[in-house]
C-alpha cells in the first residue's frame, strides 16, 4: 500500500486516476479548486473514506499549495506524486493571434503549477522509501514531434514542465522523476472525438505508477508505456 498524491482529481483523468488508485488499496490524498460541489469525489469519499483525504488547493494560488501541505501531519509521507491538473486555454493558436495573458496563465498552471507543489511535497517524498514523482504532460509539448505547429502556449508549458522533470531527474538520483502522455483523451479538454476513454488513460498511467523506478526516471512515456521523444 501506497499514499499518493493527485491534483485535480475532481474530474476527467484525475477522477480515474483516483479511482485506480483506491481500487487497489492504496492512499490517496487528492486536491481540487472547490472540492464542497464535487459529487464524483464525495462518492469515493462514500466508499473509501479510511482511505482518501480530499483538500482544496488551487496549483495557481501560492498560499493555497502552502496551505496544503501545512495542513498534513508530520508523520505524513508521500509515496508517489501525480502532477495532474492542467489547462488548455487557448486551442491551435497561430502566431499572430497568441494571446499573453491566456499564455501567461498556462504556463502558470501547467509549467510552475506543478513545480510549486512538487516544491513543497519534496519534504513529504524523502519520507517515502520509493519516491516517484509523475507528471501529466502532453505529447504536444514534444519538440522532436512537432509538425503541425500552433497552440503557443500550451506547447511551451509542457515542453517547459517536460524540462524542469528532467532537471528533477538529474538533482535528485534516489527519486523516480517521469512525465507521462495521457493519450487523446475522452475528457472536456480532450473533447468527444478523442479515441482514448478516461477508464483506459487511467488504467495505463496507474500501472505506470507501479512499475516505473529510478532507472526510468528523467523518461518520457505513454500511458501504453511506450517511450515518446522529447
Ligand atoms: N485529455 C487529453 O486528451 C489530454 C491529452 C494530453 C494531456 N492531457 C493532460 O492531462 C491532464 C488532465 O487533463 P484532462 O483531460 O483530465 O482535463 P480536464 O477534464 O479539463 O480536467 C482538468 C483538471 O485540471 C484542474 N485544474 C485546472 N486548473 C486548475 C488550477 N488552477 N488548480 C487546480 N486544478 C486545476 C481542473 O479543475 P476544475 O474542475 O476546478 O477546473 C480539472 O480537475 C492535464 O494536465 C492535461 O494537459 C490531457
Amino acid at each position: 500500500m501506497k499514499t499518493y498524491f493527485v491534483t485535480g482529481g475532481n474530474r476527467g483523468i484525475g477522477l480515474g486516476l483516483s479511482r485506480e488508485i483506491l481500487k487497489a488499496g492504496n492512499q490517496l490524498i487528492v486536491t481540487c479548486r472547490n472540492p464542497k460541489g464535487e459529487r464524483d469525489l464525495w462518492e469515493l469519499e462514500g466508499d473509501y473514506h479510511e482511505k482518501i483525504k480530499i483538500l482544496e488547493m488551487d496549483v495557481s494560488d501560492d498560499m493555497s499549495i502552502q496551505k496544503v501541505f501545512a495542513s498534513l501531519g508530520i508523520d505524513q509521507v508521500i509515496d508517489t506524486l501525480i502532477n495532474n491538473a492542467g489547462v488548455f486555454e487557448q486551442f491551435g493558436e497561430k502566431l499572430a493571434d497568441i494571446d499573453f495573458e491566456k499564455m501567461s496563465r498556462t504556463l502558470l498552471i501547467n509549467s510552475m503549477g506543478p513545480m510549486k507543489v512538487l516544491q513543497q511535497a519534496l519534504p513529504f517524498l524523502k519520507k517515502s522509501s520509493e519516491p516517484k514523482v509523475f507528471q501529466i504532460t502532453s505529447e504536444m509539448g514534444s519538440i522532436a514531434n512537432n509538425t503541425s505547429g500552433g497552440s503557443y502556449a500550451y506547447r511551451a508549458s509542457k515542453a517547459a514542465l517536460n524540462m524542469m522533470t528532467k532537471c528533477v531527474a538529474v538533482e535528485n538520483p534516489n527519486m523516480t522523476a517521469v512525465v507521462l502522455h495521457p493519450g487523446w483523451v475522452q475528457t472536456s479538454m480532450g473533447g468527444s472525438n478523442a479515441p482514448v476513454t478516461v477508464d483506459e488513460s487511467a488504467h495505463g498511467l496507474f500501472e505506470l505508477t507501479m512499475k516505473l523506478d529510478v532507472k526510468d526516471s528523467g523518461r518520457f512515456f505513454n500511458f501504453k508505456g511506450e517511450e515518446r521523444p522529447w
